[in-house]
This record gives C-alpha cells, structure tokens and sequence, in this order.
C-alpha cells in the first residue's frame, strides 16, 4: 500500500475529491496518510480533520529561502515514509532538492491543458482569466508529473471542456474542477498507486491491468 501526502494552500476541493474517491475504495493500493498545508488556516486542512487525515503546516515565512523550506518538507516526507506527492492547489515555490529525493513521484494538478495557461503567473482563477482573454473554445486541466521546470514534465492524464461565450472566469473554473479536475487527480493517483505509469522523456504511458512496472520489464519501447 502506498502512502500518499497531499500538498494544499487552500480551499482544498481537489483535496476532497481525493478524500471523496478514497472513501469509494478508488484509490486502488493506496491510502493518504498526511495532508501539508503551506498556509496554516487552509480550509483543506479542516477537510483533513473531517477525514480523520494527519494535518500538518509548512509554512514559506517560517524558513529563509524557498529551498530551506523545500528541505524541511523532503524531511518530513520522508519522516511521514511518503511514496508519492500530490500537489493539489499548493501554491508555494519548491526547488529541485523535492524532485531529487522524489524523481517521478510528486504530480500535480493544473487547471488548463498544459502547455496552455501555465508556467509562471499562471495559476488558480488566473489560469482561467488567461484562457477567457485568449478567446480559447476549449480548456481543460491536466496532471502531470512535477520537474524542476515550473508545469513541463511529463504528462498523465488531460480532459476539455468547451468555453461558452458568457464564462467568466469562475464559471469556467468551477465547470473545469468538476468535470476536469475531481475526476482525473484521483484516477492519476489511483494509477501511480498501482505502478501503472510508466515514463519515458516526456512521454507517460498508462500500463494495462496487471502488466509488470516498466522497470521490471527493463522499459518500453
Ligand atoms: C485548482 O483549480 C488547481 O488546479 C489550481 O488551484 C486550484 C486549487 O483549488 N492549481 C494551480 O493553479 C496550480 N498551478 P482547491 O484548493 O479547491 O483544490
């Protein structure tokens, strides 16, 4: 069983999503055993309490630099014997020290279908003020694998909506969480549970049922 740690700043939807699919017994070999908010009064971690989840606080002023902080969290995760790192509406700078110690193993939830929408700037109600001034037709969100380069690594699962021409940004965001994003962060984590995924470059392939890990098998080509 793997020990999943999600990372929050916020309201926690994607959080409970998680909570939600876990109590369905969707989260097929794995279980999530701490949350860790960057903000000490995020509303996810009251979910965490509902959900009888460890919570905990990480929070960027308490540490000098990005990467000291980036330093207390790999400690704590690996403290806590966290398989896998969610990063669900966490919105703290991490560095590369995270991506050494976890390599293909934190992913994250982006509201728009990378490589649209994202990098710096490009984050929560502001990705969707993006798509909206661009005059996009579809947006979507997309999990992917977190790399030291800010929503470039490789990429897990994406899902559209259509824009309808009176979205304003909330709308569009809300139609994008609850079509999009509750219901591809759980399948993501679900599949890295059952080392399903496997990466290539950029490229992730979802292994059918049953198939041995990539590693196993010595790759794919
Ligand atoms: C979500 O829409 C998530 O995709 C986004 O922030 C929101 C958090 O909501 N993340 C990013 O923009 C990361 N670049 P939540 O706290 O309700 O899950």
């Amino acid at each position: 069983m793997k020990k999943i740690a999600v990372l929050v700043s916020g309201g926690g939807t994607n959080l409970q999503a998680l909570l939600d699919a876990q109590s369905r017994g969707e989260i097929v070999n794995g279980e999530i055993t701490a949350v860790i908010s960057s903000t000490p009064d995020a509303y996810a971690l009251e979910r965490a309490r509902n959900a009888g989840v460890p919570g905990h606080v990480l929070a960027r002023r308490d540490y000098p630099s990005a990467q000291a902080m980036t330093l207390a969290l790999v400690d704590k995760l690996k403290d806590l014997s966290i398989d896998l790192v969610v990063m669900a509406g966490f919105m703290t700078i991490v560095t590369g020290e995270l991506f050494a110690a976890y390599e293909n193993a934190v992913i994250n939830i982006h509201p728009a279908l990378i490589p649209s929408f994202c990098g710096k700037g490009a984050y929560g109600l502001h990705v969707h003020e993006q798509a909206l001034a661009c005059g996009v037709k579809v947006s979507g969100a997309t999990v992917h694998f977190v790399t030291e380069e800010c929503d470039s690594g490789p990429i897990i699962l994406q899902k559209a909506v259509d824009v309808l021409p009176d979205d304003t940004p909330e709308v569009l965001q809300r139609r994008i969480m609850e079509q999009c994003e509750w219901k591809l962060l759980p399948q993501a984590v679900s599949l890295f549970c059952q080392d399903r995924l496997a990466v290539d470059g950029r490229m992730v392939r979802i292994l059918p049922q049953g198939q041995p890990p990539a590693a196993l098998t010595g790759g794919f080509k």
